[in-house]
């Protein structure tokens, strides 16, 4: 029996920085209103017509974290990509990656689990590590949000919240099993699955049927939240999941070197950190720089904080996340 580890983390992020001003110059909205709703004080959004995509923003933060776990492409076994917003309806953005690498052939799968996609990613990741069938797995997670949203006040509730970014992980083969990840859970509720959704274009919304009826109240293409319904699960299931891990390793809240939850607003950090009572240096949060970068925020984040010296060996990680679906997860493991 092995565990699977974290080798290797890295991020990309698009070089423009949109700022709550910036957008309160589109739609009325303001920087006091995002500031205290969200704690969002600017994201990124990709230039169009740079060469910035989920794939080549992806391929970009796993070269990072590849020369990190000093592998090469050709080490890697499985690429598992994380994302709502893929390069193409299909195919997925990992065989997009896994050409971009250089890799001739293995196996390259998307993951269409939204803010818990990275989650998903590293579990999978981690399942195949423990059966022996793969050593290492490149996870990333990486979105355009910014190229698909209604930068009017009609879609304010949305827009002012995502960004665009890309992170990725690299997972190795590790003999120590009391080192790794040592457990995850996942959970999906498809019974709110409208309540954050993206309806059309799709199978049920053909690009043809939208364009025939030409109707200009149609807003079907651009995202859907419910905000207020979507709070209300997100800081009930993050708490749950959370518990959840805890209890299946023996540890207490207080055992947490770093909980780095899925940047979904700051509120829900921060009402997560005082239901466990944990201290500032026990929560990873930088939503105030990047938005809500869905599949990609965790890795961005847990990239961030490796940096800063807030990962060390041995320390007690926790992930979780909840979004779209609804799903939810979290992944505990000593670094
Ligand atoms: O990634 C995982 C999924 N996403 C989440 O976890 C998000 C969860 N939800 C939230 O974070 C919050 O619900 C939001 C930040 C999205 C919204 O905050 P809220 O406190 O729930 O606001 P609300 O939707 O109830 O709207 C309050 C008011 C409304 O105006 P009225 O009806 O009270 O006059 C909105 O029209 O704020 C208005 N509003 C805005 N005003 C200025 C909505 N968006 C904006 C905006 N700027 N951007």
């Amino acid at each position: 029996m092995y565990n699977s580890r974290i080798i290797g983390m890295g991020k990309y992020l698009p070089d423009n920085v949109v700022t709550n001003d910036d957008l309160a110059k589109l739609m009325d909205t303001s920087d006091e209103w995002i500031t205290e709703r969200t704690g969002i004080k600017e994201r990124r959004h990709i230039i169009k017509g740079s060469e910035d995509t989920p794939a080549t923003m992806g391929h970009k933060a796993a070269l990072m974290a590849l020369e990190r776990a000093g592998l090469e492409p050709k080490d890697i076994d499985l690429i598992l990509f994380a994302t709502l917003s893929p390069d193409y309806y299909f195919p997925g953005s990992g065989v997009l990656v896994q050409k971009l690498l250089g890799i001739p052939a293995c196996p390259a799968m998307d993951i269409r689990m939204q803010c818990s996609g990275f989650i998903y990613g590293i579990s999978t990741a981690d399942q195949f590590i423990k059966t022996g069938m793969y050593k290492n797995v490149l996870v990333i997670g990486a979105e355009n949000h910014s190229g698909g949203l209604d930068f009017t006040t009609r879609g304010r509730g949305v827009s002012v919240i995502f960004g665009d970014g890309a992170g990725a992980a690299v997972l190795t083969r590790e003999e120590d099993t009391a080192r790794g990840v040592l457990s995850t859970h996942l959970y999906s509720e498809g019974e709110h699955a409208e309540e954050l959704s993206l309806i059309g274009p799709s199978t049920q919304r053909w690009v043809p049927e939208i364009m025939a009826e030409n109707d200009p109240e149609d807003i079907s293409y651009y995202p859907y939240m419910n905000g207020q319904t979507v709070f209300k699960h997100a800081v009930v299931r993050f708490s749950e999941v959370i518990n959840e891990g805890l209890q299946k390793n023996g540890w207490e809240a207080a055992d947490i070197d770093l909980l780095v939850p899925h940047q979904a607003n700051l509120r829900i950090s921060q009402f997560v950190q005082k239901k466990f009572r944990l201290n500032d240096d026990q929560v990873y949060n930088n939503i105030m720089r990047y938005g809500n970068t869905t599949a990609a925020s965790i890795p961005i984040a847990l990239t961030e904080a490796w940096e800063e010296g807030k990962v060390k060996e041995g320390d007690k990680v926790v992930l979780a996340a909840f979004g779209s679906g609804f799903t939810w997860g979290s992944a505990l493991m000593v670094w």
